[in-house]
């Protein structure tokens, strides 16, 4: 599904020279949730970056969904990007001015959604997350977790083949940032989606059914585990 051969990045020149990926292979599954776990500054964001085509590799191949980025002109990649991949941060990046159901219809408009579709489509995502029964409330009624669910929501709404997180605990005390991670991992499962988190948050390790530890630029180890989900809505 995700594909990526001996990425090789580095960053500025002279002294400013960093070598960030180093020979950096991987291959991530469809139907459950990676996560790639590394300290700050270990080259996660950069990886992402990479593997949904907002960048490109000094070296290396990136196959996703069977296509191979580099050899896709700006405008496939725009529309790869726009069609295939949703993303969430740590910093939830939602409208203070916009109710929970409008943060998730907006992007489906620019997917050619009509309003009653979009509106549809958007409240079936934010039940998917828990979050049905707050669709009509703003970010400042909504507590860390359930901003985050919603920025999930949003990513997810128009049903993308590839699910990409970055850090997206970071800013959640524990047993939020657990529901979160659960909610991406019931993603993965349902919808077959090859979900793929990013942390330097440890605690996480647990939570996810396959942890990839990166280190000096590239992927030192994998576990693997069954992690136990319930399968209620959050
Ligand atoms: N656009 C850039 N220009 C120069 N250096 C960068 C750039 N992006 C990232 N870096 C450097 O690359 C390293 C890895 O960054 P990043 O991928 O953000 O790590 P992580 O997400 O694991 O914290 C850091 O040292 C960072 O300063
Ligand atoms: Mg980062």
């Amino acid at each position: 599904m995700l594909k990526a051969e001996s990425l090789w990045k580095s960053f500025g020149n002279g002294r400013a020279h960093i070598e960030v990926l180093r020979d950096l292979s991987l291959e991530i599954n469809a139907g459950e949730l990676t996560l790639i776990s590394g300290p700050s500054g270990c080259g996660k964001s950069t990886l992402l970056s990479i593997l949904s085509g907002l960048m490109y590799a000094d070296e290396g191949r990136v196959v996703a969904l069977g296509e191979d980025l580099a050899k896709l002109d700006e405008r496939q990649i725009e529309r790869f990007r726009l069609h295939h991949t949703g993303f969430v941060f740590q910093g939830f990046n939602l409208f203070p001015a916009l109710t929970a159901l409008e943060q998730v219809s907006l992007p489906l408009s620019y997917l050619g959604f009509n309003t009653s579709r979009a509106n549809k489509r958007a409240l079936a995502a934010l039940e998917e997350v828990g979050l049905g029964a707050r669709a009509n409330l703003r970010p400042d009624s909504l507590s860390g977790g359930e901003k985050q669910r919603v920025a999930i929501a949003r990513a997810i709404a128009k049903e993308p083949a590839l699910l990409f997180a970055d850090e997206p605990t970071s800013s959640l005390d524990a047993a939020s940032g657990q529901s979160v991670i659960d909610t991406l991992h019931r993603i993965a499962r349902r919808h077959d989606t090859t979900v793929l988190c990013v942390s330097h948050d440890p605690r996480l390790n647990t939570h996810a059914e396959r942890v990839l530890a990166m280190e000096d630029g590239r992927i030192l180890s994998e576990r693997r585990a069954t992690v136990a989900l319930e399968e209620t809505p959050p």
